[in-house]
């Protein structure tokens, strides 16, 4: 773990640039051209992206805005502004969601369409605040929020009657948990939420209730509850558990971590600086040159710096490099950056490409080999070769189409089945052929885990997550 050995220290560290919520659905405007005094040094600090995700109302926008409130980026007369507008709109309990929901539509219906993003640090760490929607009509969003995530808050609502239809067969929790696992999301912190509600008034019962019946199924999913997962009673409206660690006077049963020490003690993934260079783009706009946006999966990147947009295979120099509202000479990986480039017009990328070294560039195919899980949530579904679906890996989104299934593997032994498969149904574990129109860069799981993983999605619902296991040896350079 890197530089997280002191421990929380109770403070937010003084921020040197005032952060705030990025407003969702505006361009981002990159800074214009710093002094090279202005250039920042690295600080010593880790770097996490963490998605907060969870069922509709669990409260996931309300602890984003409750964090930025605490870490004192959001003052009393904003707060009263947002209690005003939110009681206008006949939300009152709702305001400290409105640091999080900046757009109209949000604030109105009380529900997150956007991935809201936000900055806070604390004296370790640097956080990327990623705040998914949970309604089921905004999954793809909230693929796109835990697809850059390094790890996830999962929010559960104690009050009652809310933890039940999250955690129904189609309640999100289930989905966003096996989604999150899948997208790489490799280490949860289970919030369970509002537990200053009267129905629940910080009970222990409520609390060791949720927490027998989510264990099981986070263990289901493929988590390893003892090393990856820890749970934690929270209430988000009243920041309570929050920065500091619970009142006996409120509840005499808890002994554990507040959210911040627990945030400050989690160990993101591991990350190999000196790995080949693989940023997928999320995003393009013109400013100055050809700006791209997205998070460094593997390897570093500097200025001045030539590369290669793959799969156009246009080489382009890299004119400056932002984290944040910060240009920097240099960046590793698991940073969200800006990146201005010459060489290629912002018409010529698409979102999905990869911005990679041109000493070892990642493969650009129309076909490879994977191993899917089918989702048992899917009731009487059957699969053959021919079902289309729309695939999501990184940041490409495609249509594909399953050519051949290859083999059935038993989802008991793990082991690949004997047996000829023609068709599976939902459950099933299953090594296929996928064929996309387009050219996408993607990479084995086994060798760039990130760039591997994927899920398979039609009708607004996620049918199947899977793996790369193979790509043909003619797509690579
Ligand atoms: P989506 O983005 O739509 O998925 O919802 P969300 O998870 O972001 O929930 P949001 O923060 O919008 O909160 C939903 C409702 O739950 C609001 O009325 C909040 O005031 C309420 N709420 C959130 N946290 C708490 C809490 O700790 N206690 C109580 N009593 N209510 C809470
Ligand atoms: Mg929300």
């Amino acid at each position: 773990m890197d530089g997280v050995d002191e421990g929380w220290k109770g403070e937010v560290a003084p921020n040197p640039h005032p952060v705030q919520v990025e407003q969702k659905g505006k361009e981002i405007a990159v800074p214009e051209e710093h002094d090279s005094m202005d250039v920042m040094e690295e600080d010593n600090k880790r770097h996490l992206n963490v998605v907060f995700i969870g069922h509709v109302d669990a409260g996931k926008s309300t602890i984003g805005g409750q964090i930025l409130f605490l870490s004192n980026q959001v003052d009393d007369r904003t707060i009263q502004k947002y209690e005003k507008e939110a009681k206008d709109k006949s939300r009152e309990s709702w305001y400290m969601a409105y640091i999080m929901d900046t757009n109209e539509e949000e604030r109105v219906k009380g529900i997150t369409v956007e991935v809201g993003r936000a900055h806070f640090e604390t004296e370790t760490t640097r956080f990327t605040i990623l705040d998914a929607p949970g309604h089921k009509s905004y999954v793809p969003n909230m693929i796109s929020g835990a697809s850059q995530a390094d790890i996830g808050v999962l929010v559960i609502s104690a009050r009652k009657g809310e933890f039940e239809t999250g955690y129904e067969k189609g309640g999100q929790t289930r989905e966003h948990v096996q989604l999150a696992k899948t997208l790489g999301v490799s280490k949860l912190l289970v919030v369970v939420n509002k537990m200053d509600d009267p129905t629940v008034n910080w009970s222990k019962e409520r609390y060791d209730e949720i927490e027998s019946k989510m264990i099981p199924f986070l263990k289901s999913s493929g988590y390893n509850v003892k090393k990856d997962v820890q749970f934690l009673p929270i209430s988000g409206l009243l920041g309570v558990n929050m920065k500091t660690k619970l009142d006996r006077n409120i509840c005499p049963w808890w002994n554990g971590s507040c959210l911040f020490e627990a945030l400050d003690a989690i160990e993101g993934p591991p990350r190999d600086p000196k790995g080949p260079f693989r940023m997928p783009i999320i995003d393009k706009f013109k400013d100055m040159g050809t700006v791209v946006m997205g998070k460094v999966e593997s390897g570093s990147i500097c200025e001045s710096e030539s590369l290669i947009v793959m799969p156009n295979k246009a080489s382009v120099k890299v004119l400056a490099i932002f984290i944040d509202d910060n240009r920097v000479k240099r960046a590793g990986p698991g940073e969200n950056l800006r990146v201005r480039l010459s060489g290629i017009e912002e018409e010529d990328i698409l979102s999905g490409f990869v911005l990679s070294s041109i000493a070892k560039p990642i493969v650009a195919v129309t076909e490879f080999i994977a191993q899917l899980v089918f989702l048992e949530s899917l009731d009487n579904a059957i699969f053959t070769a021919g079902y289309k679906a729309v695939l999501h890996i990184h940041s490409v989104v495609e249509e594909c189409e399953i050519v051949e299934l290859l083999q059935q593997i038993d989802p008991k032994t793990r082991k690949p089945m004997k047996k000829k498969v023609l068709f599976v149904k939902n459950g099933a574990i299953v090594v296929c052929r996928i064929q996309v129109n387009n050219l996408i860069c993607i990479e084995k799981f086994s060798d760039f885990a990130q760039l591997g993983r994927f899920t398979l999605r039609t009708e607004g619902k996620t049918v199947a997550v899977g793996k790369v296991t193979d790509l043909p040896s003619i797509g690579r350079a």
